[in-house]
């Protein structure tokens, strides 16, 4: 199968769409921020594509890191419990953080990270995701800066994956049924 694309039913967001939100979106993030360090922390692996994109959009300094995590209990379904695969390099104290996520799905994840970040004395902790589900949210996650709100469908690219293919996608789609059923 030479061309990837033909695995989805349809485009929700082009290449060019995406980087001209993360333009916006990165013009407050300068405004925002001003006069302050900027940490960006990124989520492996899925904001591998938006900390690229973002941190080379801003006109500024900023500092970068990685954590790795992964909800674990009981079947497919996030528990909210979740385990730090791979820890900051960082020590957060008094530093402005702005963690940089691909998708908000349940924001259980990012609902963990931001309190677990701010308990190690960050002065501030922010959130900025390229995607928001509003149907799939079960605790509320204020964030930030949100590139795009969008339908609870499977979605994969830039960044997002199905069994760990289509992260190298430039576009985000809607993954075709017959790929995984
Ligand atoms: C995905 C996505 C977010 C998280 C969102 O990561 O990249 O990090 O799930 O889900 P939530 O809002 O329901 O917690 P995943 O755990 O699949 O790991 P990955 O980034 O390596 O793909
Ligand atoms: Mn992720
Ligand atoms: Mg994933």
């Amino acid at each position: 199968p030479a061309d990837i694309t033909g695995d989805l039913t349809e485009v929700l967001l082009s290449e060019a769409q995406i980087h001209e939100r993360i333009a916006e979106l990165c013009r407050e993030i300068e405004r925002d921020y001003e006069g302050r360090e900027l940490l960006l922390v990124g989520v492996l692996k899925g904001a591998v594509m938006v900390m690229a994109d973002v941190s080379r959009e801003l006109r500024r300094h900023i500092e970068m890191d990685w954590m790795a995590v992964s909800s674990y209990g009981a079947g497919t379904q996030s528990s909210g419990v979740v385990r730090i695969l791979k820890d900051l390099d960082s020590d957060l104290t008094g530093r402005d953080v702005l963690i940089i996520e691909d998708i908000i799905d349940s924001g259980l994840t990012l609902s963990w990270l931001r309190e677990n970040l701010s308990s190690r004395g960050a002065a501030t902790v922010e959130i900025c995701a390229l995607l928001r589900k509003p149907e799939a949210a079960k605790v509320d996650v204020d964030v930030k800066y949100v590139g795009f709100e969008i339908p609870n469908h499977f979605v994969v690219g830039y960044g997002l994956d199905y069994a760990e293919r289509y992260r190298n996608l430039r576009a985000v789609g809607i993954l075709a049924p017959h790929v995984y059923s």
